[in-house]
């Protein structure tokens, strides 16, 4: 049987198959080059996309409008979700799930609450995408990160990938290290005591044969590393404003950092930054968080028209 994700929900990365996370780089890369070649794509020509933002969002939200945009579909969405939409008035997802089925052909939710695009995706027939749900997981950023190491190193075996930052809370990293595990990549782990990669997550990539060194030392795993995934701490997670103002500091990449890294460091950030990584170290051809939100689009792109069956 062919490879095909069409009519499929896109909650997180374990339900994807080797086959077809292979698939949408394939996708992607061929809507890349459609992209710079300044190709008109109509894949998803007639075909309308609901963006339900219940969480702040830059990125994800506009690489998806202009993803499905330059497949020439349509967009609409609620512009603040949680305070304009019906949730306010105490509608569950599930509801919203039933009603947008007659509205859109593909949905995607950011929501705080971890499991909220599955229950909007049990209310609904269309596909539903994650873009994120509270410190859960953020499968197409995960994608788009993957797109990313493959551009950059040209391959993704055997690499060794540090993850840094608020590995508690952080979305980005759940997601991307369960996808990563399909790789045979080895991981460092960097994070204060109280942020910490949840226990679950580093027993399951354990049991999946892959190697990790959790350590608070950040210099000690960039000086043996391919590539730095740097994060945010999430102050949104945060109850207590005094213990985030102790942590939120606790990791700021610098050009002394970059330069006692291993030779030809991959430095990623899924963004935003706040302060963990200096300006000046843009300037590093390394510095690779621009280029990878760019990635942003022709990865959505894939993951729209693939689940639309209109690649
Ligand atoms: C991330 C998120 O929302 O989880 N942002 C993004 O989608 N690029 C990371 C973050 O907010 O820190």
């Amino acid at each position: 049987m062919t490879t095909s994700l069409k009519g499929k929900d896109v909650l997180q990365v374990e339900q994807l198959a080797s086959e077809e996370i292979a698939l949408i780089m394939d996708t992607a890369a061929r809507f890349q080059g459609a992209l710079q070649a300044g190709d008109r794509l109509m894949n998803m020509a007639g075909k309308v996309l609901a963006t339900l933002f219940y969480e702040p969002s830059t990125r994800t939200r506009l690489s998806f409008e202009a993803a499905m945009l330059r497949l020439g579909g349509q967009v609409i969405s609620v512009a603040e979700a949680k305070t304009s939409s019906s949730a306010a008035k105490g509608e569950t997802l599930f509801d919203t799930g039933k009603m947008i089925e007659s509205y859109c052909d593909v949905a995607v939710i950011r929501h705080p609450v971890v499991g909220s695009a599955q229950e909007l995706a049990e209310g609904a027939s269309i596909p539903v995408i994650n873009g994120g749900d509270g410190a859960g997981q953020h499968p197409t950023q995960a994608l788009l990160d993957l797109y990313t190491i493959r551009q950059e190193k040209g391959r993704v075996e055997g690499l060794t990938i540090t993850l840094a930052g608020d590995l508690k809370n952080g979305r980005t990293v759940h997601s991307l290290s369960a996808l990563l595990a399909n790789f045979g990549v080895r991981f460092y782990f960097v994070a204060p005591q109280a942020l910490a990669m949840p226990a679950e997550i580093t027993a399951s990539l354990r049991q999946r044969s892959i190697e990790i060194v959790e350590t608070t030392d950040l210099a000690r795993a960039v000086a043996e590393s391919n590539v730095l995934y740097m994060t945010r701490v999430q102050k949104e997670r945060f109850a207590d404003p005094a213990e985030y103002a102790r942590l939120k500091g606790a990791y700021v990449v610098d050009t002394k950092l970059v330069k006692s890294a291993k030779p030809g460091l991959t430095l990623m950030h899924p963004l935003p930054r706040v302060d963990e990584i200096q300006k000046q170290v843009d300037a590093d051809p390394g510095a690779a968080y621009f280029r990878q939100a760019a990635n942003g689009v022709p990865v959505r792109m894939a993951l729209l028209a693939l689940v639309a069956g209109r690649e």
